[in-house]
């Protein structure tokens, strides 16, 4: 699947997103290594701080699809403008788990909601000195 075609279902997810408080749909793909694709956006809460966001929602079903380990490629994509939408702190942290998993150093393509604008980040990148599993096999 092309970076495109990962971007579109994360886009597809967005619209299906539950955010009534920030208005901000953020829609992610998860491909694994043998090619299956899952997707989440986010979805808040009426108690505020219990929203989840969208990389979470889609690490979720990843890991009961085909498990952390065979992630492959996240795309993400939110917003309504052309300002890319890059992971929050959390799910970077949530990523590099899977990135540790895999043994990866997992890419992350991240858009505007309008399309305008992809970028291409590494985990390693957005999280550099990050403490994973891998640092409690390590202990
Ligand atoms: N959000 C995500 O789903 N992923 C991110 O990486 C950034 C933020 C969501 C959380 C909240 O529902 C909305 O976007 C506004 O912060």
């Amino acid at each position: 699947m092309t970076d495109e075609q990962l971007l579109s279902l994360a886009r597809e997810a967005a619209a299906k997103a539950y955010a009534p408080y920030s208005n901000f749909r953020v829609g992610c793909a998860i491909e694994s290594v043998d090619g299956d694709v899952v997707t989440g956006g986010n979805m808040e809460n009426a108690c505020y701080r219990l929203g989840l966001c969208a990389e979470q929602s889609a690490l979720t079903a990843a890991q009961h699809k085909f498990g952390l380990a065979k992630v492959a490629r996240i795309a993400v994509a939110g917003g309504t403008d052309a300002t890319v939408c890059t992971p929050c702190g959390g799910c970077r942290q949530a990523i590099l788990e899977a990135a540790q998993l895999s043994g990866r150093d997992l890419e992350i393509v991240c858009a505007s909601g309008n399309g305008a604008s992809v970028e291409r980040h590494r985990i390693g990148e957005l999280i550099p000195f990050g403490f994973g599993p891998a640092n409690l096999i390590a202990g």
